[in-house]
């Protein structure tokens, strides 16, 4: 194999993908433009997604960047061999272009051609189909026929090149729905013994490297239903920084050139070794000059929070490691040198970057003095102090465990039920998950009355529009907040006039009836006979409710739904639709307000 340098590696890419017909995309800057679901892009497809359901992109069919992406899952425990927080995607894009055999023969003629990988420690994985969606035949014989080329047979199975697994590892799509489908991923052999038995290209022991994914995207998901998205487009991503720890033939993502001063300036400072340590302050201090790059400041919500964790997190792991002087405004100017080609975005902010990172080690000390200033009090009062005590002098003034434990035991007093950190620890992780999870959904879990009503409303106005337009509406899509409905439907043209106020005036009638709503709960089966329109789901149980607006013999609309709803339509006043769109090939969109 030869050996290239993580910044070869990706102009490779870029070039082989020009040369097969790709424009070059810059990327996209970290924070979401107009998608509050994720706090940070998190993949190179993310900013893309209006275009794989349609708009047409400026820049043609065939796409190819890298993009920088943050992925922070649950920061507290990042900082293994293969996983950074801010990393490079490779990124290829078809949009309803070449399909999955382009799409993997392009793939791994640049891993073997372009980079010398070993066709022989190459393994692939398909979608072994479920109850909904068919398993990926086609993908399998693009395999087949690519190892052939290289004369080997390839097989189907269990320890065989080809693998085939379930929705959990290959699928795609993001948690809050958008464009999805099954996927082909490629992983390589290192050469390390099997972890078990059991050991598959799935498996996380290291035996095998994910190097790619091919997410062929056929699919939407819209809240739980998995609907077909009448194109097919590919997303190939990439990590770079496993891709180039294979290529350099080190162990882990830490020891790749790009990172070596890095890790190198973090060694020099540190009084003792500590490999975790060491690699989260090389990755979160990176993370944080490209969060900073893009706007962001530290602060106590939504990105600004991530990044004072990020920044926090380091200062106490530099701790830990016995530097004891103030050090990431070094180590920060380090990243920004090593990837300044990359962003140049770096070079020009740098003086703000590096004084907003240093700014913020500052406070961070300040608080952390505060805090041991409370230990010593509980010290002097001889209060006894157990493991929730000291997580809440971490939680409060960011002191780690070890401190508190180290001041301890410097006065011979021992820290009583040590345990109780890690439950209490526990306990607020999940505490903030739910938070999260809450805060991000962005409007599915608003159960305001306003949006209950826009939720019923939704219902009405789907109902109304089939029998206006015909029975190819159906929900594409539809996002609800308490001051309006959006709601998007295939259609080849914008209603006309007369057509909106005939959608209108037939939601009103029904409003004017005071027609009721119930439900009931119902076999799946039954539900999809009553309603086929609805997109099937592979998340809905057997038993699925089934709403209805009007009498259950003769209902206005049926539909399944989870809710909730209002009662009787009656409160929800007097419907109008605002202003149409266009949201890609042959879908519109409503706004639609009660007033
Ligand atoms: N979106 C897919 C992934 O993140 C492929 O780019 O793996």
């Amino acid at each position: 194999m030869s050996e290239f340098s993580y910044k070869q590696i990706y102009k490779k890419y870029l070039e082989f993908f020009k040369d097969n017909g790709h424009t070059i995309i810059p990327s996209s800057p970290l924070v979401p433009e107009n998608d509050p679901s994720v706090l940070f892009v998190n993949a190179g497809m993310f900013p893309l997604i209006p275009f794989l359901q349609g708009q047409k992109h400026p820049q043609g069919k065939r796409l190819v960047n890298i993009q920088r992406c943050i992925r922070t899952g649950d920061i507290d425990e990042v900082g293994d061999d293969y996983h950074c927080t801010a990393f490079i995607m490779l990124g290829n894009w078809s949009l309803n272009d070449y399909f999955k055999k382009e799409a993997i023969n392009y793939t791994v003629q640049f891993f073997v051609e372009k980079l010398g990988l070993d066709i022989n420690k190459i393994y692939a994985s398909v979608f072994q189909g479920d109850e909904n969606i068919p398993a990926d035949e086609v993908s399998i014989n693009v395999w087949k026929e690519i190892f052939a080329k290289y004369n080997i047979e390839a097989k189907v199975g269990k320890d065989e090149k080809i693998q085939q697994f379930g929705k959990k590892e290959n699928w795609w799509g993001l948690e809050s729905g958008g464009p999805c489908g099954p996927d082909s991923e490629i992983f390589y052999d290192t050469g390390k013994e099997k972890c078990s038995e059991e050991c598959n290209i799935s498996c996380n022991c290291g035996k095998y490297v994910e190097i790619g994914n091919n997410v062929f995207m056929e699919y939407f998901k819209q809240g739980n239903s998995v609907l077909p998205l009448g194109r097919h487009n590919v997303d190939f991503g990439g990590g770079l920084e496993r891709i180039v720890a294979l290529l350099q033939n080190v162990e882990n993502v830490y020891d790749i050139d790009i990172y070596k001063p890095i890790l190198q300036k973090v060694k020099e400072l540190g009084k003792t070794d500590n490999e975790k340590s060491e690699r989260i302050i090389v990755d979160h201090i990176k993370a944080a000059t490209w969060i900073i790059m893009d706007g962001v400041q530290p602060s106590r919500s939504q990105q600004g929070y991530i990044l004072r964790r990020l920044i926090r997190r380091a200062i106490r792991h530099g701790k830990k490691l016995g530097i004891e002087r103030e050090f990431t405004r070094e180590i920060a100017d380090i990243c920004i040198t090593q990837f300044k080609d990359i962003w140049t975005n770096l070079e020009q902010q740098k003086e703000e970057i590096l004084k907003t990172i240093e700014e913020e080690e500052r406070k961070f000390n300040r608080t952390l003095e505060q805090g041991l200033r409370e230990l010593e009090k509980r010290i002097k009062r001889e209060e006894e102090i157990n493991g929730k005590d000291a997580f809440l002098l971490y939680e409060t003034y960011g002191l780690p465990l070890e401190v508190t434990e180290e001041i301890l035991e410097e006065k011979n007093i021992k820290l009583q039920s040590r345990d109780l950190f890690f439950q209490a620890e526990k306990e607020h992780q999940e505490k903030s998950r739910t938070t999260s999870q809450g805060m991000f959904k962005a409007g599915l879990t608003d159960t305001s009355e306003m949006s209950t009503k826009y939720h019923t409303a939704s219902h009405l106005l789907l109902a109304a529009l089939r029998r206006v337009l015909g029975d190819h509406v159906y929900q594409k899509g539809s996002n609800i907040t308490p001051e309006r409905l959006r709601f998007d439907f295939p259609n080849e043209t914008k209603l006309s006039p007369e057509q909106v106020k005939e959608v209108e005036n037939l939601v009103n009638e029904q409003i004017k009836k005071k027609l009721e709503v119930s439900f009931e709960e119902v076999d799946k089966k039954k539900a999809l006979e009553l309603v086929p329109f609805a997109a099937f789901t592979e998340k809905y149980g057997d038993i699925v409710k089934l709403y209805y607006i009007g009498p259950k013999e003769n209902p206005f609309s049926i539909e399944i739904c989870n809710g909730p709803h209002v009662e009787n339509i009656e409160k929800l006043g007097n419907f109008k639709i605002q202003k149409q769109e266009n949201v890609g090939a042959g879908v519109k969109r409503i706004k639609a307000i009660l007033e």
